[in-house]
């Protein structure tokens, strides 16, 4: 793993990764407790999306449309197509699926006869791009704002925030903002400060960075996505027994003109 990107590559105990990973259908509860009417048919951005676990449970448990992934890492980008083909192998060949698609053909099978060849239509729904978020353009855009409905920061912005400072983690949240249509939601999972300190413990070359920072986790980062155009909707906290490990915020992107106090919850 990159001690400076946090690219592991056995993230979410994902064991030992290797693109047919059986706990692939173990669903993640940060995509649980969202609102689901959020993800339904939605276009998603999953950012930092490590071996693809997320992405590919939001193509097969979440009905969204399509999502895209990427990651800094080209190692975990190669990683996720191999994952998200084998989730999709497992699935049920059916138009109208019922539940427990995801599961129909044992993993045995797949492991014996290898990945079922994802159907074309699932391939454009999962598609994923290497870069750094911040400065890289996805090689597929054609440039304009791409329009995504969902954009998901699980686990990510620390990084970004050890690697850039404060202005680079700005940078970070005007992109997502730039990305998403109005009204369109963030999904942000913050690593907190003790988390920081731990990054650093492990890599002292990001301690120049870590020193500069003065926008920490909590209300200043809420503060700062704030300032890039969005409003809070709601927030999840850790130890509410829907087996969280930090905190999710979901903001929205607001319209021309409107103000962050007081939105409706979705
Ligand atoms: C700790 S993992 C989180 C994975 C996943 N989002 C999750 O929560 O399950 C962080 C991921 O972000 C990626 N990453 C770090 N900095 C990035 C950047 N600037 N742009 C894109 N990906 C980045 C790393 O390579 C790593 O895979």
């Amino acid at each position: 793993m990159s001690t400076k990107t946090g690219s592991y590559k056995t993230y979410q105990s994902h064991a030992r990764h290797t693109g047919s990973n059986p706990a692939a259908h173990i669903p993640d509860p940060r995509l649980l407790i969202l609102p689901q009417e959020i993800l339904k048919d939605a276009r998603v951005l999953d950012i930092g999306c490590n071996n693809g676990a997320v992405t590919g449970h939001l193509l097969l448990r979440h009905g969204v449309k399509s999502v895209v992934g990427v990651d800094v890492d080209e190692e975990l980008v190669m990683k996720s197509q191999s994952h998200v083909k084998f989730m999709l192998s497992r699935v049920r060949p059916c138009s109208d699926p019922p539940p427990g698609r995801e599961e129909w053909y044992p993993v045995s099978s797949v492991r014996k006869h290898g990945p079922r060849i994802p159907p074309a239509e699932a391939r454009e729904r999962g598609r994923f791009w290497c870069g750094d978020y911040v400065t890289a353009t996805d090689p597929a855009a054609s440039g304009g704002c791409p329009g995504y409905d969902v954009a998901l920061a699980l686990s990510v912005v620390k990084w970004v925030h050890l690697a850039r400072g404060d202005s680079g983690l700005r940078s970070f949240f005007e992109k997502v903002a730039a990305d998403l249509r109005p009204h369109g939601h963030f999904v942000l999972e913050p690593q907190g400060w003790e988390s920081y300190a731990r990054a650093v413990g492990k890599n002292p070359e990001l301690r120049g960075v870590f020193e500069g920072i003065r926008v920490r986790p909590g209300e200043g980062m809420e503060a700062l996505v704030a300032e890039c155009g969005f409003g809070l909707v709601r927030r999840w906290g850790v130890g509410t027994g829907e087996g969280l490990k930090r905190e999710i915020l979901l903001f929205r992107r607001l319209g021309d003109g409107e103000g962050g106090d007081g939105l409706d919850d979705v």
